[in-house]
């Protein structure tokens, strides 16, 4: 198992093939998926294509989305992480947990850490993050994070907020 980073409460790690079923279970609530531009996941082939095609291709740059897991028992709650935008070089911060672990401030906690990751270890620039209007839990964590409003855009057809990280 790969971890990348340890915060108080948290561990991220890399997502493997045999992870294929959470990636379905944390995509099987429609409150976690409202605001994603995504939805339930079918099938465990569906599954292993997304970590196949889209989640492990990020890791050659020491990005992407990390499996986030409590310290305490190991528990797997969600994930959180960049990701790569080649169309215009900039590097998006994303999170997604399970409903039950919402509002105990993991967002917050494990972005930070990927954030100064980011900054310090990798030297990236042009950190950004977008959030539906309407995800103002998410909304809260960017600006809980420091980041600052650049403009609005459509992110999906829905009204959504750019924020980058100065
Ligand atoms: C967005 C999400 C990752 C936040 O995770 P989280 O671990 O609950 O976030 P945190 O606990 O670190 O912070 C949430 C903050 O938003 C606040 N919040 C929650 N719901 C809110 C609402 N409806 N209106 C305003 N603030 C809200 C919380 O009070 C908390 O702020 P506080 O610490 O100042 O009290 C989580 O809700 C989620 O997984 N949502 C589904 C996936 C998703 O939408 N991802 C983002 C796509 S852009």
């Amino acid at each position: 198992m790969k971890i990348r980073i340890e915060t108080e409460r948290l561990y991220l790690r890399e997502f493997i093939i045999e992870d294929a079923q959470l990636i379905i279970d944390l995509n099987s609530d429609i409150d976690v998926y409202r605001y994603t531009g995504d939805g339930p996941v079918k099938d465990i082939e569906e599954a292993k294509r997304i970590l196949t095609d889209i989640i492990f291709p990020q890791y050659k740059n020491k990005i992407g989305r990390w499996a986030v897991h409590l310290k305490s028992n190991h528990e797997f709650i969600g994930w959180c992480g960049l990701k790569h935008l080649a169309e215009t070089n900039e590097t998006d911060l994303g999170y997604r947990f399970f409903k039950k672990h919402w509002g105990k401030g993991y967002a917050t906690e494990s972005a930070k850490a990927l954030l100064d990751y980011g900054v310090n270890t990798l030297k990236l620039k042009n950190i950004i993050a977008r959030a539906a209007k309407e995800n103002l839990a998410s909304l809260h964590v960017i600006k809980k994070l420091g980041m600052v409003y650049v403009k609005d855009e459509l992110c999906a057809h829905d009204p959504a907020e750019v924020y980058i990280l100065k």
